[in-house]
């Protein structure tokens, strides 16, 4: 049998579930019109800019990428103001998560992580064997005093997703400061900051600071605010010794040549940035005040996505929704059971959720 061949490590994953292509759902819910709203992307798509650079490297495909990502490590350090060193540029920020497991992180180590957070740690650390010491949010917040306390001699790593998914909330520099203080010097910890384009609140740690200070990496990626998801691009941000290491276990051409040239691209066009942030800030305004006529509770979030409680079992809603032509996550994967998450869309597409909503929920 082919189970009995399979690792005990992978038999416990469970799988990723990914949403079907919209265009085959057009075809078996005889609409036209879906909205997705379920994967936390930029409405806005891709920097113009961007794409054109993109289009004119598509002639060269014939070449293998920059297995150093050159170009585009040369345009990050001087936005970040760090050297080139710093940097490891991943497969999507989903690959930095690996490559930082496969280098730090071996049979029965540990690797804490908040619950819920993002899915993949979990999904990372049962491939490296080690095991996942899940610390519950405290008020739907990462609860930095019981992370510490969960640190053991046998901790290698500790995911901090700083803004949470699914939650979308963050947690400021003074909690960060005190949690670092006293952090142990064999710990590396990962701050995963893919939102931190959308916080908007004026205390979010500037977390590059603390490298060199502490084992830390922060790991950010081009699937959001940039609007370049589909292309899987990402990076790591450390002490220079750490991203050497990383660069050991990391495949040679592990970004494509199309995701190398549009992320150098979309980070000098830095009005495309600004513009997705203000259409995800004005967006979430607009469904706050909308939700709380509903008379429904939501998490204030820091984030381009809301979760949102909807009384009632998210799956449900989830697929009355999509007869609706509304595409939202439900969170029965996070143990969320009565709770949607939607990710802000453009002004039209948060409207048309709403009256989904509406529809669904009888309000
Ligand atoms: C917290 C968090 N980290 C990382 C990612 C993955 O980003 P990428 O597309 O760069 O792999 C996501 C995507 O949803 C996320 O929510």
């Amino acid at each position: 049998m082919i189970r009995d061949l399979v690792r005990k490590s992978v038999l416990d994953i469970k799988p990723y579930e990914p949403g079907k292509p919209i265009e085959e759902l057009k075809r078996e819910l005889n609409i036209s019109n879906i909205v997705k709203m379920a994967s936390n992307e930029n409405p806005l798509g891709p920097s113009k800019k961007a794409v054109k650079e993109m289009i004119r490297a598509i002639y060269n495909v014939n070449r293998y990428p920059d297995g150093n990502c050159y170009y585009l490590k040369e345009e990050l350090a001087k936005s970040l103001n760090l050297s080139m060193d710093n940097l490891l540029i991943g497969n999507g920020s989903n690959e930095v998560i690996e490559l930082v497991l496969r280098t730090f992180v071996g049979k029965d180590d540990e690797v804490v992580m908040s619950e819920p957070s993002f899915l993949i740690y979990d999904i990372a650390a049962k491939i490296s064997e080690s095991k996942a010491i899940k610390v519950p949010l405290k008020d739907f917040k990462t609860d930095l005093e019981k992370i510490r306390d969960a640190i053991n001699s046998k901790t290698k790593v500790v995911f901090i997703d700083n803004p949470n998914n699914p939650t979308g909330t963050s947690v400021g520099e003074a909690e960060v400061e005190r949690f670092l203080e006293k952090l142990p010097d064999n710990v590396i910890v990962v701050f995963d900051e893919a939102y931190n384009e959308f916080v908007e609140r004026d205390d979010f740690p500037d977390t590059l600071r603390y490298i060199g200070r502490k084992n830390i990496i922060v790991a950010r990626t081009f699937s959001k605010a940039h609007g370049l998801s589909g292309l899987r691009i990402g990076y790591a941000i450390a002490e220079s010794e750490i991203i050497q290491y990383m660069n050991r276990v990391r495949q040679p051409f592990n970004v494509n040549m199309i995701a190398q040239v549009g992320a150098a691209a979309s980070l000098r066009d830095t009005e495309h940035v600004d513009n997705s942030r203000i259409i995800v800030s004005e967006g979430k305004r607009f469904l706050y005040e909308n939700l709380d006529n509903m008379r429904l509770d939501y998490v204030k979030s820091d984030t381009n996505f809301i979760l949102i409680d909807v009384q009632k079992n998210g799956r449900m809603v989830f697929e009355q929704m999509l007869k609706e032509g509304v595409i939202v996550r439900d969170m029965n994967a996070y143990s969320l059971d009565n709770y949607i998450r939607v990710t802000v869309g453009t002004m039209a597409e948060n409207k048309k959720f709403l009256k989904a909503l509406e529809k669904v929920l009888n309000r």
